[in-house]
């Protein structure tokens, strides 16, 4: 294995890695933090940069800490948990400000106050399990290797208490490739995904409900992979939990999408949802999260999702807290865009997936100029890509600022106010 001896980490980059420069070639360095010189062996090297991981930290970085999870550096589900938890928002707030002005070439002259997780470990109430021969855990950084797990400090305990009768399951369903978790704090109870190759036998289903898993496993669903997307089988038990979140009540649906950090649900909605607005459309509003608050200061709110699932949950919940001025309509934000145009909208509010939104999607949005646009973003690299170009428009970014929905892993959660 290639050594590099000396390195000195710059800054943090996306993705988890330091920065390094090696006779000119970019070194990008996973588990090294910044200020630090390292040594650090080879993973891969290709014309233009190389990637490697740290060996020996020959002067450590001041805001090095040691990790608190015993798997660290082996599961691949944590980037930065060596780095104190304070160093890791300003290292996501540079990145963020970085990529606008590299991809976009917009001057942001700082961002908004960060929104802090309430806890940096325990936030998650969804987990994916990877499983292979009997065993559970989640793989190691950019491979299939299977890391073995009995805890992951990132999950609500409530799952991690799981976890040993999901084992049991594993062991007894031979093709099992992955098990998800949805965990509702409110209710105390649990949904599960298994993604198997072939279909799971609806009675057997029933039996390891009853004989292994607790009563709490309200509901589990049989799935294949095809690509990223999941496809339902099969379903036994309730296919649905309710989430609390202060006021608001959601009933979401195994297949339907939620905010993963139950510490920050409220300051989510507090901090994104503003103002108050005559039209507003929003893309992308699952089970309706957002959906609900925002049609509290809209007169009318037209909502739309391309997940049935999460369209049918949202309509749920638009009954189950009283709001009757919001319509939800199943289809892509393309298709939206398309059927409303030409109409005045005075807010359009975005929650796209990690790759954005299209350039379609965007022609549709200059064409019929919303007066001012939300837009809820997972990824600074194609946030940035699609502010370049709603600016370049006629918009310009009122304010951005970082919501640190992820502590420990190299994901960056914003949201960016633009005008017209
Ligand atoms: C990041 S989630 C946000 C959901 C919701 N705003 C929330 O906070 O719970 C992104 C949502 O976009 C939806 N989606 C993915 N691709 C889409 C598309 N092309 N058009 C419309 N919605 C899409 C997904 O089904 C998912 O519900």
């Amino acid at each position: 294995m290639k050594v590099l001896p000396e390195l000195s980490i710059k800054k943090m980059v996306y993705g988890g890695y330091g920065l390094a420069d090696h006779l000119g070639k970019k070194v990008f360095v996973r588990y090294s933090a910044p200020m630090e010189l390292v040594s650090a062996e080879v993973i891969k090297e290709k014309k233009d940069h190389i990637e490697a991981v740290v060996k020996d930290i020959i002067l450590s970085s001041p805001w090095r800490r040691t990790p608190p999870c015993k798997y660290y550096q082996y599961c691949g589900g944590c980037q930065l948990q060596h780095i104190q938890p304070d160093k890791q928002v300003k290292i996501k707030e540079e990145i963020l400000l970085e990529s606008l002005q590299r991809i976009a070439n917009l001057n942001i002259d700082g961002l908004g106050e960060s929104i802090s997780s309430k806890q940096e470990f325990g936030y998650r109430i969804k987990a994916q399990f990877k499983v292979k021969e009997g065993k559970l855990g989640f793989f190691a950084w950019g491979t299939h290797d299977l890391v073995s797990i009995e805890e992951c400090l990132l999950l609500h305990p409530a799952i991690n208490k799981l976890i040993p009768s999901l084992v049991e399951l594993s062991k007894n369903i031979h093709d099992l490739q992955e098990i998800h978790v949805l965990y509702s704090p409110s209710e105390d109870e649990f949904l599960l995904k298994l993604i198997t190759p072939t279909p799971c036998d609806v009675d057997k289903m029933r039996r390891f409900k009853e004989n292994i898993l607790p009563k709490e496993v309200v509901g589990i669903g049989n799935y294949s992979k095809l690509g990223d997307k999941l496809l339902r089988r099969s379903h036994i038990g309730r296919s649905f939990t309710y989430m609390q979140v202060g006021r608001y009540r959601y009933r979401v649906s195994n297949d339907s999408f939620f905010q993963i950090n139950f510490t920050l649900w409220e300051e989510l909605i507090k901090s994104v949802v503003m103002g108050s607005y005559r039209r507003v459309v929003e893309l992308h509003c699952g089970a309706g999260f957002f959906s609900i608050p925002l049609s509290e200061v809209s007169n009318f709110l037209l909502s739309s999702d391309s997940n049935p699932y999460a369209i049918k949950d949202a309509e749920y919940n638009a009954k189950l807290n009283m709001r009757d001025n919001v319509v939800f309509t199943h289809e892509s934000g393309y298709q939206t865009l398309k059927n409303h145009a030409g109409e005045v909208i005075d807010l359009l509010f975005l929650d796209p997936p990690r790759g954005g939104i299209t350039t379609e999607e965007i022609r549709l949005i200059l064409q019929n100029k919303p007066k001012e646009i939300i837009y809820v973003s997972c990824n600074p690299t194609t946030l940035a890509r699609d502010l370049g170009k709603l600016t370049l428009g006629g918009y310009s970014v009122k304010s951005i600022k970082l919501i640190d929905n992820f502590p420990q892993t190299y994901h960056i959660e914003s949201v960016a106010y633009l005008t017209l």
